[in-house]
Protein backbone atom coordinates (compact mmCIF):
# COMPACT_ATOMS: atom_id res chain seq x y z
CA UNK A 1 0.00 0.00 0.00
CA UNK A 2 1.08 3.52 -0.70
CA UNK A 3 1.65 5.88 2.32
CA UNK A 4 1.43 9.11 1.08
CA UNK A 5 2.66 12.26 3.00
CA UNK A 6 1.59 15.46 2.06
CA UNK A 7 2.22 19.11 3.95
CA UNK A 8 -0.54 21.56 3.34
CA UNK A 9 1.29 24.96 4.47
CA UNK A 10 -1.99 26.83 3.82
CA UNK A 11 -0.93 30.70 3.60
CA UNK A 12 1.94 30.58 5.55
CA UNK A 13 5.62 31.00 4.99
CA UNK A 14 7.92 34.01 3.21
CA UNK A 15 10.19 32.76 0.35
CA UNK A 16 12.94 32.73 3.43
CA UNK A 17 11.67 30.62 5.42
CA UNK A 18 10.84 28.14 2.74
CA UNK A 19 14.24 27.90 1.73
CA UNK A 20 15.10 27.72 5.56
CA UNK A 21 12.29 24.73 5.75
CA UNK A 22 14.59 23.15 2.30
CA UNK A 23 17.65 23.26 4.17
CA UNK A 24 16.56 21.93 6.97
CA UNK A 25 14.14 18.93 5.57
CA UNK A 26 16.66 17.71 3.31
CA UNK A 27 19.01 16.52 6.26
CA UNK A 28 16.07 14.10 6.87
CA UNK A 29 14.82 12.66 3.78
CA UNK A 30 16.95 9.34 3.39
CA UNK A 31 15.02 8.55 6.56
CA UNK A 32 11.98 9.13 3.80
CA UNK A 33 12.00 5.76 1.58
CA UNK A 34 9.34 4.00 0.87
CA UNK A 35 6.64 7.24 1.71
CA UNK A 36 5.77 9.70 -0.89
CA UNK A 37 6.59 13.08 1.12
CA UNK A 38 4.79 16.06 -0.56
CA UNK A 39 4.75 19.44 -0.25
CA UNK A 40 2.20 22.21 -1.08
CA UNK A 41 3.37 25.81 -0.33
CA UNK A 42 1.96 29.06 -1.13
CA UNK A 43 2.50 29.48 -4.92
CA UNK A 44 4.86 31.93 -4.40
CA UNK A 45 6.91 29.82 -2.57
CA UNK A 46 6.68 27.10 -4.88
CA UNK A 47 10.15 28.22 -6.68
CA UNK A 48 11.99 28.32 -3.82
CA UNK A 49 11.21 24.31 -3.20
CA UNK A 50 11.52 23.69 -6.65
CA UNK A 51 15.38 24.81 -6.05
CA UNK A 52 15.85 23.54 -2.78
CA UNK A 53 14.49 20.39 -2.91
CA UNK A 54 15.93 19.56 -6.31
CA UNK A 55 17.31 15.83 -6.85
CA UNK A 56 15.51 14.99 -3.67
CA UNK A 57 12.99 12.31 -3.50
CA UNK A 58 10.08 14.75 -1.70
CA UNK A 59 7.68 16.39 -4.26
CA UNK A 60 5.64 19.96 -4.93
CA UNK A 61 2.73 20.37 -4.42
CA UNK A 62 0.08 23.03 -5.00
CA UNK A 63 -2.82 23.96 -2.86
CA UNK A 64 -5.04 25.00 -5.44
CA UNK A 65 -5.19 25.84 -9.24
CA UNK A 66 -7.73 27.13 -11.90
CA UNK A 67 -9.44 24.46 -14.77
CA UNK A 68 -8.81 26.52 -17.61
CA UNK A 69 -5.46 26.18 -19.33
CA UNK A 70 -5.18 30.05 -19.69
CA UNK A 71 -6.53 33.23 -20.93
CA UNK A 72 -8.51 35.83 -19.15
CA UNK A 73 -8.66 34.64 -15.41
CA UNK A 74 -7.26 37.32 -13.09
CA UNK A 75 -5.49 36.02 -10.15
CA UNK A 76 -5.57 32.65 -11.20
CA UNK A 77 -2.74 29.82 -11.91
CA UNK A 78 -4.12 27.49 -14.34
CA UNK A 79 -1.95 23.87 -14.77
CA UNK A 80 0.56 24.13 -16.90
CA UNK A 81 1.82 27.04 -14.88
CA UNK A 82 1.94 24.64 -11.97
CA UNK A 83 3.70 21.97 -14.69
CA UNK A 84 6.57 24.55 -15.03
CA UNK A 85 7.26 25.10 -11.60
CA UNK A 86 8.01 21.18 -11.29
CA UNK A 87 4.62 20.80 -9.31
CA UNK A 88 3.36 16.89 -9.31
CA UNK A 89 0.49 17.24 -6.80
CA UNK A 90 -2.30 19.93 -6.53
CA UNK A 91 -4.67 19.71 -3.99
CA UNK A 92 -8.46 19.96 -5.16
CA UNK A 93 -11.79 21.07 -3.11
CA UNK A 94 -9.97 21.75 0.57
CA UNK A 95 -12.71 22.42 2.53
CA UNK A 96 -10.92 26.17 3.36
CA UNK A 97 -11.90 26.85 -0.61
CA UNK A 98 -15.16 25.31 -0.87
CA UNK A 99 -16.27 27.63 2.27
CA UNK A 100 -14.47 30.78 2.24
CA UNK A 101 -14.16 31.04 -0.83
CA UNK A 102 -16.79 29.82 -2.58
CA UNK A 103 -15.78 26.61 -4.61
CA UNK A 104 -18.48 24.18 -5.47
CA UNK A 105 -18.85 20.46 -6.44
CA UNK A 106 -19.03 21.80 -10.30
CA UNK A 107 -15.53 23.87 -9.97
CA UNK A 108 -14.06 21.03 -7.87
CA UNK A 109 -14.98 18.72 -10.46
CA UNK A 110 -13.50 20.83 -13.70
CA UNK A 111 -10.22 21.10 -11.31
CA UNK A 112 -10.13 17.65 -11.01
CA UNK A 113 -10.74 16.73 -14.94
CA UNK A 114 -7.99 19.89 -15.25
CA UNK A 115 -5.59 18.08 -13.09
CA UNK A 116 -5.84 15.01 -14.45
CA UNK A 117 -5.51 15.45 -18.21
CA UNK A 118 -2.51 17.93 -17.38
CA UNK A 119 -0.75 14.83 -15.80
CA UNK A 120 -1.05 16.59 -12.36
CA UNK A 121 -1.97 14.49 -9.46
CA UNK A 122 -4.96 15.70 -7.65
CA UNK A 123 -5.70 15.34 -3.88
CA UNK A 124 -9.35 15.53 -3.68
CA UNK A 125 -10.40 16.94 0.09
CA UNK A 126 -13.64 15.70 1.22
CA UNK A 127 -15.63 15.86 4.53
CA UNK A 128 -18.52 16.64 6.37
CA UNK A 129 -18.96 19.39 8.84
CA UNK A 130 -19.64 19.53 12.74
CA UNK A 131 -23.39 19.97 12.22
CA UNK A 132 -23.30 17.28 9.23
CA UNK A 133 -21.81 14.99 11.67
CA UNK A 134 -24.12 15.59 14.64
CA UNK A 135 -27.04 14.82 12.16
CA UNK A 136 -25.50 11.59 11.13
CA UNK A 137 -25.29 12.63 7.14
CA UNK A 138 -21.62 12.18 7.21
CA UNK A 139 -21.77 9.41 4.38
CA UNK A 140 -24.29 10.91 2.47
CA UNK A 141 -21.77 14.40 2.28
CA UNK A 142 -19.03 11.98 1.55
CA UNK A 143 -21.18 10.37 -0.95
CA UNK A 144 -22.65 13.64 -2.45
CA UNK A 145 -18.90 15.37 -2.93
CA UNK A 146 -17.37 12.20 -4.18
CA UNK A 147 -20.27 11.07 -6.51
CA UNK A 148 -20.02 15.26 -7.91
CA UNK A 149 -16.36 15.07 -8.27
CA UNK A 150 -16.16 11.79 -9.74
CA UNK A 151 -18.90 10.37 -11.30
CA UNK A 152 -19.40 9.37 -14.56
CA UNK A 153 -15.48 10.05 -15.24
CA UNK A 154 -14.05 8.04 -18.30
CA UNK A 155 -10.74 7.15 -16.40
CA UNK A 156 -9.50 4.58 -14.39
CA UNK A 157 -9.02 6.74 -11.44
CA UNK A 158 -5.25 5.93 -11.53
CA UNK A 159 -3.40 8.84 -10.04
CA UNK A 160 -6.37 10.29 -8.11
CA UNK A 161 -5.51 10.51 -4.42
CA UNK A 162 -8.19 11.20 -2.09
CA UNK A 163 -8.00 13.03 1.51
CA UNK A 164 -11.27 12.17 4.12
CA UNK A 165 -10.98 15.64 6.14
CA UNK A 166 -13.52 16.07 8.40
CA UNK A 167 -14.14 20.00 8.73
CA UNK A 168 -14.59 20.01 12.19
CA UNK A 169 -11.55 18.07 12.76
CA UNK A 170 -9.10 20.78 10.62
CA UNK A 171 -6.84 23.28 12.89
CA UNK A 172 -8.91 22.40 15.83
CA UNK A 173 -6.52 20.02 17.77
CA UNK A 174 -9.83 17.65 17.57
CA UNK A 175 -8.94 14.96 15.37
CA UNK A 176 -11.32 12.38 14.32
CA UNK A 177 -11.40 9.07 16.17
CA UNK A 178 -9.38 6.11 14.15
CA UNK A 179 -12.15 4.18 13.77
CA UNK A 180 -14.22 6.84 12.16
CA UNK A 181 -11.56 7.83 10.01
CA UNK A 182 -11.56 4.09 9.24
CA UNK A 183 -15.06 3.90 8.73
CA UNK A 184 -15.33 7.07 6.33
CA UNK A 185 -12.53 6.00 5.10
CA UNK A 186 -13.75 2.80 4.04
CA UNK A 187 -16.95 4.60 2.56
CA UNK A 188 -15.00 6.44 0.37
CA UNK A 189 -13.44 3.39 -0.91
CA UNK A 190 -16.90 1.88 -1.97
CA UNK A 191 -18.08 5.11 -3.31
CA UNK A 192 -14.74 5.63 -5.73
CA UNK A 193 -15.73 2.04 -7.05
CA UNK A 194 -19.18 2.47 -7.52
CA UNK A 195 -18.25 5.66 -9.38
CA UNK A 196 -14.53 4.47 -11.19
CA UNK A 197 -15.06 1.30 -10.77
CA UNK A 198 -11.79 1.10 -9.55
CA UNK A 199 -11.69 2.11 -5.91
CA UNK A 200 -9.51 -0.53 -4.56
CA UNK A 201 -6.58 0.80 -6.34
CA UNK A 202 -7.22 4.61 -4.89
CA UNK A 203 -5.18 6.42 -1.94
CA UNK A 204 -7.00 7.80 1.19
CA UNK A 205 -5.34 10.14 3.19
CA UNK A 206 -6.63 10.95 6.55
CA UNK A 207 -6.60 15.03 7.36
CA UNK A 208 -7.00 17.10 10.60
CA UNK A 209 -5.01 17.96 13.56
CA UNK A 210 -2.79 14.92 12.44
CA UNK A 211 0.63 15.05 14.15
CA UNK A 212 3.66 13.37 15.13
CA UNK A 213 2.42 11.27 18.03
CA UNK A 214 -1.31 10.45 16.38
CA UNK A 215 -0.38 9.32 12.88
CA UNK A 216 0.54 5.92 13.30
CA UNK A 217 -2.55 5.44 14.39
CA UNK A 218 -4.03 6.31 10.81
CA UNK A 219 -1.74 4.91 8.85
CA UNK A 220 -2.04 1.39 10.24
CA UNK A 221 -5.73 1.70 9.32
CA UNK A 222 -6.52 -0.77 6.64
CA UNK A 223 -8.55 2.03 4.40
CA UNK A 224 -6.07 4.46 4.73
CA UNK A 225 -2.82 5.34 3.41
CA UNK A 226 -1.31 8.85 4.68
CA UNK A 227 -2.38 11.98 5.51
CA UNK A 228 -2.96 15.81 4.81
CA UNK A 229 -0.80 17.26 6.85
CA UNK A 230 -1.20 21.57 8.08
CA UNK A 231 -0.09 22.66 11.14
CA UNK A 232 2.32 19.80 11.70
CA UNK A 233 3.96 20.29 8.71
CA UNK A 234 5.26 24.24 9.52
CA UNK A 235 8.38 23.22 11.32
CA UNK A 236 11.19 21.08 9.38
CA UNK A 237 12.10 19.01 11.79
CA UNK A 238 8.70 17.82 13.71
CA UNK A 239 7.16 17.28 10.37
CA UNK A 240 10.30 14.90 9.84
CA UNK A 241 9.36 13.35 12.90
CA UNK A 242 5.92 12.29 11.87
CA UNK A 243 7.39 11.24 8.59
CA UNK A 244 9.54 9.02 10.17
CA UNK A 245 6.65 7.81 12.72
CA UNK A 246 4.15 7.31 10.33
CA UNK A 247 7.41 4.75 8.00
CA UNK A 248 7.36 2.90 11.48
CA UNK A 249 3.87 2.45 12.28
CA UNK A 250 3.54 0.12 8.98
P1 LIG B 1 -4.46 20.61 10.18
O1 LIG B 1 -4.94 20.92 8.69
O2 LIG B 1 -3.47 19.45 10.10
O3 LIG B 1 -3.81 21.87 10.66
O4 LIG B 1 -5.66 20.24 10.98
C1 LIG B 1 -5.17 19.90 7.77
C2 LIG B 1 -5.64 20.46 6.46
O5 LIG B 1 -6.35 21.47 6.44
O6 LIG B 1 -5.31 19.92 5.39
Amino acid sequence: MELIIAANWKMHKTIAEAAAFCREIIGCAEKFSGAEVIICPPFTALQTLRDGLKDRSIKLGAQNMHWEEGGAFTGEIGPFMLQDLGVEYVIIGHSERRRLMGEDNTAVRRKLQAALRNGLRPILCVGETDAERTRGETDEVLGNQLRKALGGLALNGSGIVIAYEPVWAIGTGKAASPEDAEKAAAYILHEAEACLGCGDALPVQYGGSVNQDNIGDYVSLPSVSGALVGGASLEARSFSKLIQAAREAL
